[in-house]
């Protein structure tokens, strides 16, 4: 599907710039180190925009070689740095940003995020004609259009690595533990993590957390046996302490409760995260070069898709159905 492209009339691009912004996610410098690749074959200059969006506004841009891209694909994080900049969400702060773009002499931009960066792309694309592709790029794997975003492989890895761990001692002692991990609007990574953990329960913000039915779970397992319980951080429950406090509430019993927290975003990226990270690298700065604008440049299916960015965030993408119902049946 081709959304989104620019007149035809429109000069042809001699300098692109690319950043990453919102929450960091592992692969973001593979994904970095192929759009300065790609682009430099393709004859474009390339810009690294410092900070994300509050370095766009700030004027913080360094040119991209082959040397300040060298030895970082394998490395967590992103060498761009990153933030999440309050000032982008008003008019003023787009069209500071803009004049900088322009100051800069910037063609066309790559920019590497989740629904957050979506929503200011767009409004760059919408508001002032910026030439722009956005990449997924968080381990929320929360947007719509793309299979799997850059980051959540190597995220799901981590956490299920903790949670190894965790079972190791709750099977010792014989607890019950609420381990929360990330996911704001979706439950990704905990169906993900629960299956591949053997959770007893798993809390996401996709379906109801029903306090009886966790109850029944707990005690099907057996008092003083080793019970692991994921929570994804955005279930309607509030997270792990709170539907730890619930249960120690209702029924007496007391549990331990873990936070994975940032550690699931950080560490170096898996290979499928590499790869995908580098694909998609080199599609956005193809797709610039193709005319499209205003579109996420994502992966379905095994081929590269063109997705308009307004489309990530109004449609839902939601956690396959089977996950939970796979987990339940192999408790
Ligand atoms: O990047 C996505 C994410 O990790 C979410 O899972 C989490 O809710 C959020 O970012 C945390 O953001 P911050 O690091 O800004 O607190």
């Amino acid at each position: 599907m081709v959304v989104g492209k620019i007149a035809l009339f429109s000069p042809p691009m001699q300098r692109i710039a690319v950043f990453t912004s919102g929450g960091d996610a592992p692969g973001m410098n593979a994904h970095v180190r192929a759009v300065e690749r790609t682009a430099q074959k393709r004859g474009l200059e390339v810009i690294g925009i410092i900070g994300g969006y509050a370095g766009m506004i700030a004027g913080h841009y360094e040119v991209l070689d082959r040397i300040r891209t060298a030895n970082i694909l394998d490395r967590g994080g992103t060498v761009l740095k990153t933030s999440r900049c309050e000032e982008f969400h008003k008019p003023e702060g787009r069209a500071k940003a803009v004049e900088q773009l322009r100051k800069h002499g910037i063609d066309g931009v790559v920019a590497c995020g989740g629904d957050g960066t979506f929503h200011g792309a767009h409004f760059l694309a919408k508001e002032h004609g910026v030439r722009i592709v956005g990449t997924p790029g968080t381990i929320d794997n929360d947007l719509w259009g793309t299979d799997f975003t850059i980051g959540y492989d190597t995220a799901i890895n981590t956490a299920a690595q903790a949670i190894d761990k965790i079972r190791d001692t709750a099977d010792s002692h014989g607890r019950l533990f609420f381990v929360e991990v990330m996911g704001r609007h979706a439950g990704f990574i905990a169906v993900d993590v629960g299956v591949a953990c053997g959770a007893e329960y798993i809390a996401v913000p996709e379906t109801m957390t029903d306090i009886e039915v966790l109850y029944q779970r707990i005690m099907a397992q057996g008092l003083h046996k080793r019970t692991v319980v994921i929570v994804g951080e955005g279930d309607q429950s509030g997270g792990a302490m709170q539907l730890a406090r619930r249960i120690e509430d209702a029924y007496g019993i007391g549990s331990k409760v873990s936070i994975l927290g940032h550690m699931q975003r950080g560490g170096a990226p898996t290979v499928r995260d590499r790869v995908l990270a580098a694909r998609l690298g080199a599609a956005a700065v193809d797709a610039l070069l193709d005319g499209h604008t205003n579109v996420m440049i994502g992966e379905h299916n095994g081929d590269i898709a063109f997705v308009p960015l307004e489309q990530t965030w109004n449609q839902r993408k939601s956690v396959p159905p089977y996950l939970l119902d796979l987990a339940t049946l192999l408790v």
